[in-house]
């Protein structure tokens, strides 16, 4: 895995920002996933701020959501959808929603979601690029602790920590029990993976990901196992290195 280490979570969004623009001028029909929570949103604003000034134009893109929490929706502040439309969709000219596959935290069927997101990214032939966060558990998405490796979209009960950590997300208590996500099939099968990381409480975890071989106790080593990834930390979460 590529290491690209940056002096500040500033010039970190900006080179992301920038090296995704490149992707999508060599690949304008690509197909992007970009993680919700709080890691991406200087990116993501880096990003809408280039489409607005027409440096970059996501109108032939696609995009598939990371995860969703089971039993939220778009009118949930702190839901990923919510998140991912604030921060990127609705600030993009020249984006419709046909482009845009969202997991429904909502939706009875939660097996016909994860079949109806598969079939989007089949259909794609696989995902062009992901920006994945990592959890303070090593998760990626709600790929969890010991999430089974050879999977596609799946619903997983949420790890403890990953539990603790989710009321920052929320104005009142949400008591989430379950996620959806992308597979770590989707992980390792994806043209290129950039894994980012800012501050001092994501060090340890940059730290173990990095020395750790990879293992599904601590998902984000498997990204390791992708056709190509890098990572992309800034000073305090390369702290422990
Ligand atoms: P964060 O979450 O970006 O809000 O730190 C990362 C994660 O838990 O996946």
């Amino acid at each position: 895995m590529n290491i690209k280490k940056f002096l500040t979570t500033e010039l970190m969004a900006e080179a992301a920002g920038k090296h995704i623009i490149e992707i999508v001028k060599k690949k304008p029909d690509s197909l992007l996933c970009f993680a919700g929570g709080d890691t991406p949103l200087m990116t993501l604003n880096y990003l809408a701020e280039a489409a607005k000034q027409g440096e970059v134009d996501f109108g032939k893109c696609s995009f598939v959501s990371l995860d969703e929490w089971v039993g939220l929706g778009k009118e949930t502040n702190g839901s990923c959808k919510q998140t991912l439309f604030d921060h990127f969709f609705d600030r993009i000219p020249n984006i419709d929603d046909s482009q845009i596959c969202f997991f429904d935290g909502l939706a009875i069927d939660m097996d016909a979601e994860c079949k109806r997101v598969d079939h989007f990214v089949a259909k794609h032939e696989g995902i062009d690029f992901m920006l994945l966060g990592i959890g303070m558990n090593g998760h990626i998405g709600f790929n969890e602790p010991g999430v089974r490796v050879d999977t596609y979209c799946h619903v997983i009960d949420l790890d403890p920590v990953t539990k603790k950590v989710s009321v920052k997300y929320f104005d009142e208590e949400m008591n989430v029990t379950r996620g959806i996500s992308l597979g770590i099939q989707h992980i390792t099968e994806a043209a290129e993976v950039m894994l980012m990381a800012n501050g001092e409480k994501k060090a340890d975890i940059v730290e173990l990901t990095i020395n750790t071989e990879p293992t599904a106790d601590i998902p984000s080593t498997l990204v390791k196992n992708s056709k190509h990834a890098v990572l992309y930390i800034d000073d305090a979460a390369a702290s422990k290195l």
